[in-house]
């Protein structure tokens, strides 16, 4: 075994949580080595927030993590989060002098590109003498328990590597057509772990063609609701914005509510969440108005939608002050609570992230230490699934920097 292929922690992954992970750990001393198999580096970070990268979100409050993420152990992620904040995370862009600006609900971009971003991690590493093997395949991973300098052997395409360390930070399965693979939850496996079924989150949902077709020549549409899913005890819903698609729907209110979804659960969709229509629509039928109720509703709604929702009743389709009251009722209280039922969503092809991973249950919230010696888990990997709006970004840099103080 040469002295150049023994580090004190090997980190497969050079992602968000990878990099970050590397370059602190390096920064403290520790001789780290990075692998990650795809030619290209951070190509999640790079094709993020519509090339921006929403890296962080100031409305992250670490006292109730379980408001912006999800887990089947709920507190896990408070002390990691806890521990490096956004404005952590934010001091460290200006120390480099990144520009960023604030967009919605607390959610900051980089004004210029996700490349700021990915130079940011690559000077921090640098910073820390990490070395990279990039492109670089795992092909195995073995522990022995004999040394423990070495314990770990990891054999790639440019021979072994040996640690005493681990950290696994090989994301989730979203975009595979970019590098994303099951490799973290293939090693926790092998390892005796715990993982929690991963499932698409973040995701456009689809319908069946058939009962989607009325709404299919709504693509494009965009519009703000209110969208919920789950029962009265576990009730989730959004204000956010709607988009039509050609197989279902999408927007940033049914990707946050898709995290929630359930395969067979049914969704409930206010059209027009700022004010009640039927008062809006029989004030306009005791001014006599002729206008078709269509285009009365156009008031309210985009014409395109109006005209698709009023065809399919008659009796929505006449001059306003023609219209029955009660039909005009029918009519508001159909758009406010819109139910329908997806048949699945768009998979990983099309999702941001993936719900799921390994199980917290067999990490140190801590440390991330797994209950297998020298093994960490950081970023999507595990089951820690943030809301749209830079929340997954900040357990990547949480999580990476609690594992890298540990080490
Ligand atoms: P990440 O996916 O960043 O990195 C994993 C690395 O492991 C990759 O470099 C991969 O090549 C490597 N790898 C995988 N398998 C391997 C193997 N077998 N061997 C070696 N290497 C392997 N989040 C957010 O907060 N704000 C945002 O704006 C967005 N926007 C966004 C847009 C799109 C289109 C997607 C798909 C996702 C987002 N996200 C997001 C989510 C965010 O990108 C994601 O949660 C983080 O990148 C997760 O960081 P990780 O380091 O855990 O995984």
């Amino acid at each position: 075994m040469s002295a150049a292929s023994v580090f004190d922690v090997i980190i497969i992954g050079a992602g968000a949580a990878g990099l970050f992970c590397a370059g602190v750990a390096g920064q403290r001393g520790l001789k780290v080595l990075l692998i990650d198999h795809s030619p290209k580096v951070a190509e999640k970070i790079r094709i993020s927030g519509g090339g921006r990268a929403n890296f962080t979100n100031r409305d992250l409050d670490p006292r109730q993590p379980h408001k912006h993420y999800l887990s089947e152990n709920p507190h896990f992620c408070r002390s990691a989060l806890s521990r490096y904040t956004p404005a952590d995370f934010v001091s460290l862009l200006q120390r480099h002098g990144v520009p960023f600006h604030e967009k919605h609900k607390g959610q900051l971009f980089c004004d210029r590109s996700a490349q700021d971003l990915i130079d940011v991690l690559l000077r921090e590493c640098a910073a820390g003498g990490v070395t990279r093997w990039q492109p670089c395949a795992v092909q195995a991973v073995r522990f022995s328990d004999a040394e423990a300098a070495t314990r770990y052997t990891v054999e790639t395409d440019r021979g072994p590597a040996h640690a005493p360390a681990l950290v696994v930070a090989t994301g989730g399965l979203p975009v595979p057509k970019i590098g994303a693979t099951d490799f973290g939850l293939r090693v926790a496996r092998q390892f005796g772990l715990k993982v929690v079924e991963p499932r698409p989150a973040l995701v456009p949902l689809t319908f069946e063609p058939s009962a989607w077709a009325p709404f299919a020549q709504l693509s494009g549409l965009a519009l703000p609701v209110r969208i919920a899913t789950g029962d009265k005890s576990q009730r989730q819903s959004f204000d956010e914005d709607l988009l039509f698609t050609h197989r279902g729907l999408s927007g940033p209110a049914v990707l946050q509510i898709s995290s929630y979804w359930r395969p067979g659960a049914a969704l409930r969709i206010d059209l027009h969440p700022e004010a009640a229509l039927e008062p809006l629509l029989l004030a306009a039928k005791a001014q006599a108005s002729r206008k078709q109720l269509p285009n009365e509703l156009a008031r309210h709604l985009p014409q395109r939608l109006a005209d698709t929702w009023t065809a399919t009743r008659a009796d929505w389709q006449r001059p306003i002050n023609e219209t029955p009251d009660k039909a005009l009722a029918q009519l508001a209280d159909s758009l406010h609570r819109w139910a329908l039922t997806p048949s699945g969503t768009e998979g990983y092809a099309k999702a941001e992230v993936m719900a799921g991973g390994v199980d917290t249950r067999e990490l140190s919230s801590q440390t991330m230490a797994s209950r297998q010696p020298g093994l960490y888990f950081i970023g999507e990997v595990v089951d820690v699934t943030g809301w749209l709006g830079g929340y997954n970004f900040q357990w990547a840099w949480a999580s990476a920097y609690a594992c890298a103080q540990a080490l």
